[in-house]
């Protein structure tokens, strides 16, 4: 653990000059089942990444062989349901490790072996996490998806990944609502043709329909299965999982990460960015459905033995005073949510956090989008009481952990910056020639210029669009996506998405995705797709639609935002609706967003170049629609 700015620069000076010699000092802190020979094989043009080479290991066995000895009886998982009145459930390292046993037992008897996909589609529940960590066990590769997406979505996850299995459960209990997670596999699993064995949670008692000799209930599998299962030896370089995420083009691509390099990093940036210490509680608020999830409530905090808090449900229920009771009900001592949360508790006034004390918190921390200066003041006093570093933690579903954040005690905070890189971590800003601007207080586009242990290392069946997303745009780095500003110390401050990818309420979706969606309305001829600033959400959809006159109905606004929650899912459903003439586009027929994005954002001033379009009169028409 990084305890003074002192031992940060000292580590950061190595990790740059000597980055095989940093991370295999690291990496001896693990249980490896025989050493790797070479630290770091790597170029960005192909690109290859590869960490820890001929390393063999299994990250359960990091779990727990490497630590039960000291932390057996300490609690891994404190669960906590989503009925405020119905007791928290604890689970203790040991008792955990001989479920995750059990499990894995159940799926070899599935005929699950190394190397095969499984789909995890769950709400936040314990068995969640015990079927990831099931599948690392025997060397499946678990694609976690978000129990909020569609059923079309998981079929083209599904399909995309070719999984024999899918992990689920009969409902889901949000709120005060109950989602039939079962009926929505039902109706995915019909578009594909790879599923052999559909496993049940029971956790709502609903009525479900189970399928002979395919669907089989969750206790069934596990009852009299042993509780000891031999981990699986995994090269550093096997997948440990995949996990889709939104593009600026196409569908979601499936992001792959392997064994030993995430294992590394996300043990190492738990450590020290949320400094969790003895009998501690930590608590995020992401799902596992998300990256945040998989690094920062399963692998982070288990890996380094700490007691990790899951929530079933949703921080409005039963009222907006829920995540602040569950930090004193159980005493949390690091807290770590997003932006979007944030403000949305912050709309809700003061009354529902003034009755809580917060006084156990440490280290609250912030993630998945920009954090506007109101929301982090407001975070920073109310909920950290100005005494808890606020850690504005910067990094994306393919960098596997976080890279840029101040770390408490070492790295001040400063509002809205997510600060100084990790050790390990080099970020430049490159112009949009791909020159590296060199000074302070400038803009640019983020990239990385060197690989860290969990870099993404393909994206799932499909090597060539990895290169092309993350590796072409700026030759020889890899580039983020994202744009940033450096001030005057260095301080990264991450500016938002520059490419058409939105970021709504911390959740990335891809532009083509919803215009996809959205065409698939009888009624729309073509559609465009910007993000716009939205109070709450961070960034809202904005939709411009050109619609068929003949199949026009009033209802057209419902029914468009009917067929995005049916296509991808809630999340993507478009919150402002126009009807347009027409698009601007250039000459070869690409729209230019920008102008859409300004029109969105009520800007309809200083357009710049328009010379390039088909038709620029079309614009002043679009602003008077807008009007
Ligand atoms: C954005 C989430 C500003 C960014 C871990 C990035 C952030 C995308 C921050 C990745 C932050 C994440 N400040 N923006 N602290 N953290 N982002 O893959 O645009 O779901 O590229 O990973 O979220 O989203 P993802």
């Amino acid at each position: 653990m990084i305890k003074s700015k002192k031992e940060y620069l000292k580590e950061y000076e190595l990790s740059i000059s000597n980055p095989e010699k940093f991370w295999s000092n690291y990496a001896k802190n693990f249980q490896w089942i025989s050493p790797f020979n070479k630290v770091l094989n790597w170029n960005f043009d192909e690109p290859k990444v590869e960490w820890f080479i001929n390393g063999k290991l299994n990250i359960t066995e990091n779990i727990f062989e490497r630590n039960l000895s000291k932390i057996r009886d300490k609690t891994a998982i404190l669960w906590e349901p989503n009925d405020s009145d119905a007791e928290a459930k604890k689970i203790t390292y040991n008792q955990l490790f001989s479920q995750v046993c059990q499990f894995s037992n159940a799926l070899k008897k599935k005929n699950i072996r190394k190397g095969d996909r499984v789909i995890i589609y769950m709400p936040m529940v314990p068995e969640a996490v015990v079927a990831m960590l099931s599948c690392a066990r025997i060397g499946a590769i678990h694609s976690v998806v978000f129990a909020g997406f569609s059923a079309n979505s998981l079929s083209d996850r599904i399909n995309d990944s070719r999984a024999k299995v899918i992990i689920t459960s009969d409902g889901n209990f949000r709120g005060n609502k109950i989602i039939p997670v079962k009926k929505i596999v039902d109706e995915a699993i019909k578009k594909t043709n790879s599923i052999e064995t559909v496993i049940v949670l029971n956790r709502t008692n609903m009525d479900v329909s189970m399928k002979k000799d395919r669907d089989y209930w969750y206790h069934d599998t596990v009852e009299n299965e042993s509780t000891e299962s031999k981990a699986e030896i995994m090269d550093s370089e096997d997948s440990l999982f995949i996990l889709y995420t939104s593009g600026s083009t196409g569908s979601p691509k499936g992001v792959v990460h392997t064994c030993g390099g995430y294992m590394i990093y996300s043990q190492y940036t738990f450590e020290n960015i949320f400094q969790n210490k003895n009998d501690e509680i930590y608590w995020c608020t992401a799902d596992i459905g998300w990256i945040t999830g998989h690094s920062y409530i399963v692998y982070g905090p288990l890996l380094s033995g700490a007691t990790t808090l899951m929530f079933e449900g949703v921080p409005t229920y039963p009222d907006p005073s829920r995540f602040w009771k569950i930090v004193d009900k159980h005493k949390v001592n690091q807290f770590y949510t997003a932006p979007t949360a944030i403000r949305a508790l912050q709309s809700f006034g003061d009354n529902y956090f003034k009755n809580s004390s917060l006084d156990t918190l440490k280290v609250i921390g912030s993630v998945g989008e920009p954090i506007n200066l109101e929301a982090w003041n407001w975070y920073n006093s109310n909920i950290g009481k100005d005494k808890c570093p606020l850690v504005d933690t910067w990094w994306q579903t393919e960098t596997g952990g976080i890279m840029i954040s101040p770390i408490p005690g070492v790295i001040e905070p400063k509002p809205t910056y997510a600060t100084l890189p990790l050790p390990g971590i080099q970020p430049i800003l490159l112009d949009n020639n791909g020159n590296e601007i060199k000074e302070n207080e400038v803009e640019g586009n983020l990239c990385i210029k060197y690989p860290w242990p969990s870099i993404l290392r393909t994206t799932y069946g499909d090597h060539e669009r990895c290169k092309k997303t993350y590796f072409s745009t700026f030759k020889g780095y890899y580039f983020t996506g994202d744009g940033a500003k450096r001030d005057k110390e260095g301080n990264y401050r991450i500016l938002g998405r520059v490419d058409d990818v939105i970021n709504v309420s911390g959740h990335r979706i891809g532009t083509a995705e919803v215009e996809n969606a959205i065409n698939e309305n009888p009624s729309v001829i073509e559609s465009a797709v910007v993000g716009y600033p939205h109070k709450i959400k961070g960034q809202g959809i904005f939709a411009f639609i050109i619609i068929d006159k003949n199949q026009y109905n009033q209802n057209y606004k419902d029914e468009i935002r009917n067929t995005v929650s049916d296509y991808i899912g809630p999340i993507a459903k478009p919150d402002e609706i126009l009807i347009v003439p027409g698009l601007p586009k250039t000459r070869s027929g690409k729209i230019m967003r920008r102008i859409l994005r300004k029109i969105a954002s009520n800007d309809f001033e200083n357009f710049g170049d328009t010379s390039t379009l088909l038709n620029p009169d079309i614009v002043k028409e679009i602003i008077e629609s807008k009007k």
